[in-house]
């Protein structure tokens, strides 16, 4: 049975093939190069943008995983969290294919698609497992019982971590979006760790405002001491990054022992991040079990999307033979 899963939550427009959670196909096409220049995502843009790729996309999706529409049984699209313009262009075009094709339709949660990620062409994990979902727009923590039973236990007060890396990067200079680029110059040897230490005061919530401006703080009044260097932003910027993934570790480390849960799933574009994986997989030595996705499948795409789709359809359609 394949599931053809459709994603449209912010600027990249996806479809993608999967069968029993092994990817045949997964086109994803951004529009980012259009909101560069404005330093951020442009709503209006991004859903134009959409609008005229979605059809394309998914073609290309079917061609390349060599099927046709008819062998498709199953549509799964992403409902939200995300931009609504963008959210309407996946929902409208997977309801008319829906429609049409007499074909069931599940809609998905965004972030709980992002925790699906790490289990594409790979099996499955046992449950209870903690989920950090990590992007430009959420930092949340959950408690997972199942893929259709989790439980949010901590969430960003503020900026998402992601959003912190892109506005602070974007000021000393790296464009947008910055999280990949300071990703790239991290340098552990110029790292100074008492820059950015973030006091662990919201229970499981997070908060990354302050180091944030902090970080702008610190570039303003060097400046009026002298001219800011490519050193010094290397320096500051890998400082930055090792706070925020310091924190996130400090924070996930705390509800491991609360929950006294031994599994933690990750996901979300900035799971992408080297250094944020190196210090999750280190988890491991103290008998924590890791999962995070490959790296193609940690920002956006409908891979993730199809793949908890056809899970928690395949769950239903068990529970309703067992009645
Ligand atoms: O999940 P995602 O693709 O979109 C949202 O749902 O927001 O995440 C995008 C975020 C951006 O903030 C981007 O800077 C960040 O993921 N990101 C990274 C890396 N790759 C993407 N942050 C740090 N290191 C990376 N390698
Ligand atoms: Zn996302």
């Amino acid at each position: 049975m394949y599931t053809l899963g459709i994603e449209t939550s912010c600027d990249e427009t996806s479809s993608a093939i999967i069968r029993n959670r092994k990817v045949y196909s997964c086109i994803v096409s951004s529009s980012l190069s259009l909101h560069k220049k404005f330093g951020g995502i442009v709503p209006e843009i991004a859903s134009r943008a959409q609008l005229e790729l979605i059809y394309p996309v998914t073609w290309k999706a079917l061609k390349e995983a060599g099927i046709t529409l008819k062998e498709v049984k199953l549509l799964a699209v992403t409902s939200s969290p995300g931009l609504v313009g963008s959210l309407l262009v996946g929902l409208a075009f997977s309801q008319s294919l829906a429609y049409f094709k007499n074909l069931p339709l599940l809609e998905i949660n965004h972030l709980h698609s992002h925790l699906f990620a790490p289990f594409l062409n790979r099996s499955l994990p046992g449950f209870p497992f903690l989920g950090l979902v990590v992007s430009g727009g959420h930092t949340e923590l959950y408690s997972v019982r199942d893929f259709d039973n989790t439980q949010l236990i901590g969430k960003t007060r503020d900026d998402a971590c992601g959003e912190a890396l892109d506005k602070v990067g974007r000021f000393y200079g790296l464009g947008y979006p910055a999280g990949p680029e300071i990703d790239r110059i991290f340098n552990l040897d110029l790292v100074d760790s008492t820059l950015f230490n973030i006091k662990d005061k919201e229970g499981f919530d997070f908060s990354f405002s302050g180091i944030k401006t902090r970080a702008i703080y610190l570039s303003l009044d060097l400046k009026k001491k002298k001219k800011l260097t490519r050193f010094d932003r290397i320096k500051i910027l890998s400082s930055f990054q090792f706070g925020i993934v310091n924190y996130l570790i400090k924070k996930l480390t705390k509800a491991l022992n609360h929950f006294k849960i031994k599994k933690v799933v990750c996901g979300g574009g900035v799971s992408a991040n080297s250094f944020l994986r190196r210090r999750l997989k280190e988890l491991e030595k103290k008998g924590i079990k890791v999962y995070l996705p490959e790296k193609r499948y940690c920002a956006d795409n409908a891979a993730s999307v199809a793949g908890l789709g056809e899970y928690i359809y395949k769950k239903k359609k068990k529970s309703e033979l067992r009645k």
